[in-house]
């Protein structure tokens, strides 16, 4: 099975509203970024427009080459800005107004009404559905009852131990089970959130994981190798 990569452009727009202008900009980014083999671009839409805008979502989703991968919280005002963009899929987050990124999972079991008549409502609109949540069982039997064709697994915790050199067997393994019975209960799983290259190495071995969307480490790494070659192009400029 190909693994898929779904690249976040959310901190490209960071970037271009610390200035207030138009540089960089996430449409020509997420254009390199298929052009350079990865399968889709994630954006989250959040209530606060920190980064990713209404126009930004607009001009990605009327591309229909470009396959969009929205993230929004379960909020009525979110689901009409989706459906009228129609992204090819979507998937739910949790949405605090003061996480600096989404800390955790979606509350599934406390959500599971509202959960469902949304799902219903993407299915029923062909976009592919996905759940953001931890590595649990439960939840991923929920996912399934509710009505959602994806999974993504928070892999915010095992990605901080392995950055912190902690042991991350137990965690690995937490991940290891919770995909393979989604799997064999007809989700299809993804995983993301806090991946860099060791991380993404050690999670690429569970086969049963197809979809990785990662976004802040690309971006930085993006910067780090590839600000040699704009100083360059400077360099030329002025000598
Ligand atoms: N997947 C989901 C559902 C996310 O909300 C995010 C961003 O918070 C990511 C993946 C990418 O995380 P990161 O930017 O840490 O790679």
């Amino acid at each position: 099975m190909k693994k898929r990569l779904g690249v976040n452009i959310d901190h490209v727009a960071t970037l271009r509203n610390a200035r207030g202008e138009k540089h960089p900009d996430p449409y020509t980014v997420a254009l390199d970024v298929l052009k350079s083999g990865a399968d889709s671009i994630t954006i989250h839409l959040r209530e606060d427009r920190r980064h990713i805008n209404d126009i930004d979502l607009k001009i990605l989703s009327s591309n229909k080459s470009i396959p969009i991968n929205l993230e929004i919280a379960s909020d009525p005002k979110m689901i009409n800005i989706a459906l009228k963009n129609k992204p090819s899929f979507i998937c739910l987050v949790p949405e605090k107004r003061n996480e600096i990124t989404t800390e955790g999972g979606l509350n599934l079991k406390k959500n599971k009404n509202k959960i469902k008549k949304i799902l219903e409502i993407f299915n029923k609109n062909n976009i592919r559905t996905s759940l953001f949540i931890n590595p649990s069982l439960q939840d991923i039997k929920l996912s399934k009852i509710l009505g959602s064709k994806c999974i993504e697994i928070h892999t915010g915790k095992i990605s901080n131990q392995i950055k912190q050199k902690q042991n991350y067997s137990k965690e690995l393994d937490k991940i290891k089970k919770c995909a393979f019975y989604a799997n064999k209960i007809g989700l299809e799983v993804h995983a993301g959130h806090g991946m860099d290259y060791k991380t993404t190495k050690i999670l690429n071995k569970i086969k049963q994981i197809e979809e990785f969307n990662i976004g802040h480490f690309i971006i930085g790494e993006s910067i780090s190798h590839g600000i040699s070659n704009v100083v360059k192009q400077f360099i030329k400029i002025l000598r």
